[in-house]
């Protein structure tokens, strides 16, 4: 395809909720490819690791053509520059989301000029869905079930589960 539109929906995926996969499904029916790209941060301590991360993504989406999944490190406007993508795409969930948001997609048009960002709305039905509000659920014993794909679900539950300190525990 001569002159593809790529775009890049870059976050942290810790872990991918039902919020982020509304939000691929959507930027897939606009773009002709959309890299789903995962930030490694040396300063962030991830409660997944970028391979789980990537694998459960992977999982998540299935196969769709289109849509590829990677990691990237360092600064996502050079990213994109590298993988000749013209937008970025985040989902906005409302306007807590936005000022934040506004103010990276200036920052990364400031870092490369070629670079537009995108914001979606996720459906309403997932629109209250946070990552750090499943580690938090996870982590204290509660189901996820439709906070998250089907296909993370179980690898959510075990991984919490498994980092549940003592303290926790009622005595
Ligand atoms: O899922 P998140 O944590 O909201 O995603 C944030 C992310 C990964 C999109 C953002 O932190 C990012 O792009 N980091 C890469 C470093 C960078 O380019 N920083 C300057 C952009 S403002």
């Amino acid at each position: 395809m001569a002159n593809p539109r790529i775009a890049i929906f870059p976050g942290s995926f810790d872990p991918p909720t039902l919020g982020h996969l509304d939000i691929i499904h959507r930027a897939a029916s606009l773009f002709d490819v959309l890299i789903v790209a995962l930030l490694e941060n040396p300063s962030k301590q991830p409660t997944f690791t970028t391979a789980d991360r990537v694998a459960m993504l992977r999982k998540a989406i299935g196969p769709l053509d289109h849509v590829r999944v990677e990691s990237f490190h360092g600064l996502l406007a050079e990213y994109a520059r590298t993988r000749q993508a013209s937008v970025i795409v985040r989902g906005v969930r409302g306007g807590a989301d936005l000022e934040y948001e506004r103010q990276m997609a200036d920052t990364n048009r400031h870092l490369n000029s070629t670079i537009d960002t995108v914001f979606l709305t996720p459906s309403p039905a997932v629109a209250h869905i946070s990552s750090t509000l499943v580690r938090d659920i996870a982590s204290l014993g509660g189901s996820v079930h439709g906070l998250v794909p089907d296909a993370v679900e179980a690898a959510v539950a075990e991984r919490m589960l498994a980092g549940r300190s003592p303290r926790t525990q009622q005595v």
